[in-house]
């Protein structure tokens, strides 16, 4: 609900649990008074205090009056240039060289439904979902006006904000700092958390309480990375899973972010989410505009908990477009982890009999299958099937698959090109890189100038004439490095600034191109694992794959990193071979199975070499998969114990929205003689229920709830099982 109270300049934005307020307050400032717990409503810009402050410079309007000052106000859109010297939303740069923005409020309009922004993803939402307010303000001396847009989803306790900012001037002006979020505080005992590590160690969690100055993570590598997540939380010191007040934050782009966090000098809070400022100078010509990309907010007043499940329920119904509308995903095989490069159309059929006799749906041809691809140094940009390996090519590949009763999906890479490649050879100059400087390599491949609609044009007309006549369901769109030497020929001089964003641009155009061309085929996301698992890449590719590393262990901190804002069904998480491939542990195959059904599930490993216990162990996986289907995929998620926690099994449970079925899962770490016997309690039931537990015993919801279960005491490392609670 969105109130706007005209005669005191206040707008009121009511969700379920939560209020935001701001104000257009004296002189047309936009000040933020309130986010936080919801309120019955009135005037909060009572909180603000105003004094005298030293060093704090004051508007012309406030005239004698040097308690009204830029710097100590809480903004709902900060400017660089006019007296605020605290993190800015937005810096530009006028035709006569000063960084000066100070806008005004000039308007508002209120609409039902989301508001959508042109060629970049946004939460979607019609008129019974969600409202939207956007309000103008403006910068007269510099003819800049910039429209605030602000979605309303109340049921979700979700705020979205975007920003428009058009030139109305005569000479061109250039965006140097663009921030769609930006959020004042007026108060500053907050714990910061991100999400962060590396190829393999995505989305660790970490906290830190904030500290005077500005604490940030972004990303200048051209994707939004595996070392840090755009997604943020900042909550009060003693905010737990389910008590106290947090405010996750996440912004929807793939590109280069900054997510920072600033404890000011009266002990205020300002967190600001958006493009990275590290070589971005955008031009707006006259009459222009520029949007930047959405962010979004929960404010939980209950802890993390609720957070996540609000981020989970609303990205599953109002920002994943699932071409398999409703329908279970498959569970699919991908060949990677199995033969890497190294295959033949038999091996590959092979795998697939034995996998489809398991139970498996979909089979991935992994990388290798296009020319001359025998290993990571040649042919990226050669979209067409090496038929030394596919004789029969795609289409006969697929269907012999389809003979087996399976679909058939395969990876691509369209981003990159190796220099060992006809592509390469014929355009040489489609890559990013300034003229005259030797390539930078990553993986032995380079970075096609996806900014320019002929590249993209050509790898989309080569991809689809691979897959003409191809019976396709599913397609991994993969990314393998960073980008370096950011330049684009297709630009001058003077707005090289642009071509981050640009390539950003481009890939989001391309996969939507993909989507409409392909409109029932699923594509995972997929950046060296998870190296760009942003809400951005969600809106086009609704799961992705969560992390090269597939060993089930480290996928439990992966995984428990990634479930604070994304729900479960968007994580790709498979079954891979023990001892594992990327760090040599031996793991159980239960306990494989128990991690990796705890998102969109998968195998990844040559089925045909398991024993015939472990053959069955995998039907049996798949059936438990396959029934609990509807829980892991649209019920709610509870963590009950982390992963890491000194001798604690790591345990987190699915629950259906009724409360009528739950499934808990528990992962025990290493071993040792003489283990304590632990209790979970479970969390999500309803009180008044009781449970049968895996078709045996039955208990009392509040008794599971408030006194627990008996876990089993493991023997051997990393023991795991699951519990399929029924309410009877
Ligand atoms: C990346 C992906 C892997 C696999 C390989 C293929 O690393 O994350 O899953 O597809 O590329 O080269």
């Amino acid at each position: 609900m969105i109130i706007h109270d005209k005669q005191n300049g206040l707008f009121t934005l009511h969700t379920r649990s939560t209020t935001y307020q701001m104000k257009a307050g004296p002189y047309g400032v936009l000040l933020h008074t309130y986010y936080g717990p919801r309120i019955s409503g009135g005037d909060l810009s009572c909180l603000i205090r105003y004094a005298d402050r030293g060093f704090s410079p004051n508007p012309d309007e406030a005239g004698a009056d040097r308690t009204y000052s830029l710097d100590t106000l809480p903004q709902e859109f900060s400017c660089a240039g006019a007296g605020d010297f605290r993190l800015p939303a937005l810096e530009l740069e006028l035709p006569d060289g000063s960084h000066v923005a100070d806008l005004r409020y000039t308007g508002c309009e209120i609409r039902r439904g989301k508001y959508a922004l042109e060629g970049l993803p946004a939460f979607f939402g019609g008129e019974g979902d969600a409202d939207t307010l956007a309000v103008t303000l403006e910068d007269r001396t510099a003819q800049v006006s910039v429209e605030l847009l602000y979605g309303v989803f109340e049921e979700y306790d979700l705020i979205t904000r975007a920003v428009r900012v058009t030139n109305r001037g005569e000479g061109p002006v250039y965006l140097r700092q663009i921030s769609s979020l930006c959020l004042d505080f007026q108060r500053a005992d907050l714990d910061f958390i991100t999400f962060d590590g590396g190829h393999t160690v995505e989305r660790y969690l970490h906290r830190s309480p904030l500290r005077p100055g500005v604490q940030s993570v972004g990303s200048v590598r051209g994707m939004s990375s595996h070392q840090h997540n755009p997604f943020v939380i900042l909550c009060e010191r003693d905010a737990g899973e389910e008590h106290g007040v947090c405010y996750g934050a996440m912004l929807l782009y793939s590109g280069n972010f900054q997510a920072a966090a600033e404890r000011s000098q009266f002990e205020d809070t300002r967190l600001t989410m958006g493009i990275h400022p590290f070589h971005f100078r955008w031009v707006l010509a006259p009459g222009e505009t520029f949007t930047a990309p959405e962010a979004a907010l929960v404010c939980s007043p209950g802890g993390f908990g609720p957070m996540s499940r609000q981020f989970h329920r609303v990205i599953r119904a109002h920002l994943l477009r699932d071409p398999l509308a409703g329908s279970p995903k498959p569970v699919l095989i991908n060949s990677w982890e199995a033969f890497y490069a190294s295959f033949d159309t038999d091996k590959l059929l092979s795998l697939a009999k034995e996998a489809a006799a398991l139970g498996v749906e979909l089979f991935v041809l992994d990388d290798g299958w296009f020319v001359h691809r025998d290993d990571d140094t040649s042919s990226l940009g050669d979209w067409r099937a090496d038929e030394r390996k596919l004789p029969g090519g795609l289409a006969g590949l697929a269907a012999s698959l389809r003979a087996l009763g399976l679909d058939f999906g395969l990876w691509i890479e369209p981003e990159m090109v190796s220099e060992d490649s006809e592509l390469y050879r014929a355009h040489p100059d489609w890559v990013l890189c300034p003229p005259g400087r030797p390539h930078i390599r990553g993986r032995g491949q380079l970075v096609l100038d996806f900014t320019r609609p002929e590249v993209r044009e050509h790898i989309f007309q080569s991809i689809r004439s691979a897959l003409a006549g191809v019976d396709i369901r599913y397609l991994k769109w993969d990314m393998n490095r960073c980008l370096t030497q950011v330049w684009s020929p297709s630009l001058p001089a003077g707005r090289q600034g642009e071509v981050y964003h640009r390539y950003v641009l481009g890939v989001y155009d391309l996969l939507e191109r993909f989507r409409r061309e392909w409109p029932r085929v699923l594509i995972e996301g997929c950046a060296g694992g998870g190296g760009r698992f942003d809400a951005g890449m969600l809106y086009y590719t609704p799961q992705i794959w969560c992390s090269d590393n597939t060993d089930a262990i480290d996928r439990l901190h992966i995984q428990y990193g990634t479930s604070f804002a994304y729900p479960t069904c968007a994580m790709g998480a498979h079954v891979s071979v023990s001892p594992n491939e990327q760090n040599g542990r031996v793991t159980p195959l239960e306990t494989r199975g128990t991690v990796a059904m705890s998102g969109a599930f998968g195998y990844e490993l040559d089925v045909r070499a398991l024993s015939p216990e472990e053959k069955e162990t995998v039907s049996r996986q798949i059936a438990a998969y396959k029934d609990c289907y509807g829980l892991i995929h649209y019920g709610d998620l509870y963590r009950l114990s982390p992963p890491g926690a000194d001798g604690v099994p790591a345990a987190w449970a699915h629950v259906s929205p009724d409360r009528r079925e739950a499934l808990v899962s528990v992962v025990a770490g290493s071993t040792r003689a003489a283990r304590p016997f632990r209790t979970l309690r479970l969390k999500g039931l309803d009180p008044a229920l009781r449970y049968r537990v895996n078709g045996g015993e039955s208990c009392p919801g509040d008794v599971l709830m408030a006194a627990g279960y008996p876990l089993p005491a493991p023997r051997g490392d990393y023991q795991s099982f699951q519990l399929h609670l029924i309410a009877e």
